[in-house]
């Protein structure tokens, strides 16, 4: 017999056929191939009121990761300025409401700061809580040839060529708590891959330079871990 449930069903997945983008249906790919995450529909991002930059989409995130690496610099005259960032990405999706959820990068950070340089970028996740690695953040150089562009990568734990994002910021604002010290808080738009059409850096823990630098002093690297929800 054909119930009002089948039905439903029916017309839901008739729906979600006709409204998918190829992108975002391949995004859903990936994100199913994964097999510990955990369901992130009722997740909501916190973001501070007060503001219009960051907006959070009406959707629910497909992924909630904590970035755990470093922001790079140059000095610049005698202003440092950001050559990239690298970092590794742990789900923590299975995190979300519970008490660890809030202060998982603050935590992270912690441990982090402490580690010797030498240690991988991936020792820290595991350490806090959050053993599985989705991917790895990094810079590639833009498509327009100039400057960076930061890239959020799952090719190498999925498996899948199209499993990463390239973004282009939107807007950002600093860090709600001790902006000097901690990086802002931005949104990106996709401008390559398959992986999410959103980004959002959140709760964000050290990564700034110090205010000033030498004239002809090297390049440095500033820890940081932070929050990133992918729509
Ligand atoms: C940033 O610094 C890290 C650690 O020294 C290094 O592995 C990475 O290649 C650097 N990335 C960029 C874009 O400078
Ligand atoms: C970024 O993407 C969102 C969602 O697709 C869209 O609403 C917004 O207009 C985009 N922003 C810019 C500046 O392109």
């Amino acid at each position: 017999m054909f119930s009002f449930k089948h039905l439903t069903a029916y017309l839901f997945t008739a729906a979600v056929m006709v409204s998918l983008s190829p992108a975002l249906a391949s995004a859903l790919a990936v994100h199913k191939h994964k097999t510990h995450d955990c369901d992130t529909s009722t997740s909501v991002m916190d973001l501070p009121t007060g503001q219009t930059m960051l907006v959070a989409p009406p959707t629910a995130p497909l992924f909630i990761l904590l970035g755990v690496g470093t922001q790079n610099y140059s000095c610049v005259g005698t202003a440092f300025t950001s050559i990239g960032a690298v970092a590794s990405l742990f789900d923590i999706s299975c995190l979300d409401h519970t008490p660890h959820f809030a202060s998982i990068q603050s935590k992270a950070f912690d441990v982090w700061k402490d580690l010797p340089a030498s240690a991988p970028l991936t020792a820290v996740g595991p350490l806090v809580g959050a053993p599985h690695l989705d991917g790895f953040h990094y810079f590639i150089p833009s498509a327009s040839g100039t400057g960076l562009s930061p890239k959020w990568d799952f090719t190498s734990t999925t498996g899948n060529p199209s499993a990463f994002v390239v973004g282009a910021r939107v807007g950002g604002i600093p860090a709600p708590t001790n902006p000097a010290v901690n990086i802002d808080w931005l949104s990106l738009n996709r401008s390559d891959g398959e992986l999410a059409a959103q980004i959002f850096r959140v709760d964000t823990v050290g990564g700034q330079p110090p205010a000033s630098c030498v004239a002809g002093s090297g390049d440095i690297t500033v820890k940081y871990t932070a929050k990133y929800y992918l729509y």
